[in-house]
């Protein structure tokens, strides 16, 4: 498996593709709800953001993860801090390393440019993709109630120190 950043716009059909495949296996709405790839592509060419892909050996991508800055207005706080928005691996795939693979090219990048403290959320129940980044060294960070779209919708954070 090769974890590289991904190529706009050869790769971005593909990238819409396994994310919209990832989430159809999942009680989150519909992604297009909460995710947005024309601001991903504006971010990732201000150099605000970043989305690395998993390829297997006959390079299909099969997995992907996109993080951001939190928020650029905070200044220096907001530059170091970025968020997890979107990790995704092809329902095939999933439970053979390639979402840690994928975290772990991430937060390789993220060192190289001074990211001090990445975050990540998911729905407050999801005991999966809360397990998936606690075994990635993620610690709980808290929650907020109704955070995400939708009713009874809280949001649980975690925190990983680079
Ligand atoms: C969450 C996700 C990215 C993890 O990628 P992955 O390649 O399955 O993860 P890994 O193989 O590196 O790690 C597996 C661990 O993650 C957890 N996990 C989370 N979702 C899982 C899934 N669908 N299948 C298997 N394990 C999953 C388990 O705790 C597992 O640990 P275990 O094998 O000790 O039980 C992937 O399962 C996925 O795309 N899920 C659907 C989309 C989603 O919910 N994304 C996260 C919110 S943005």
């Amino acid at each position: 498996m090769k974890y590289t950043k991904i190529t706009i716009p050869d790769d971005i059909n593909t990238v819409k593709e396994i994310a919209t495949l990832a989430f159809s296996s999942t009680p989150d709405s519909t992604i297009k709800d909460w995710f947005s790839f024309d601001v991903m592509e504006k971010n990732i060419a201000h150099s605000e953001g970043v989305c690395i892909k998993a390829i297997d050996e006959k390079n299909n991508i099969i997995g992907v993860i996109y993080a951001q800055q939190e928020n650029p207005i905070n200044g220096i706080e907001g530059i170091e801090k970025w968020v997890i928005i979107l990790s995704a691996v092809h329902p095939k795939a999933t439970g053979k390393g390639i979402g840690s693979g994928l975290l772990n090219a991430l937060e390789k990048y993220a060192r190289k440019i001074n990211i001090k403290k990445m975050f990540a959320f998911t729905n407050k129940g999801d005991t999966q993709v809360i397990n998936f980044y606690k075994k990635n060294g993620y610690k709980d960070a808290g929650w907020i109630k109704d955070y995400q779209y939708g009713k009874n919708n809280s949001a649980v954070f975690l925190l990983k120190y680079l």
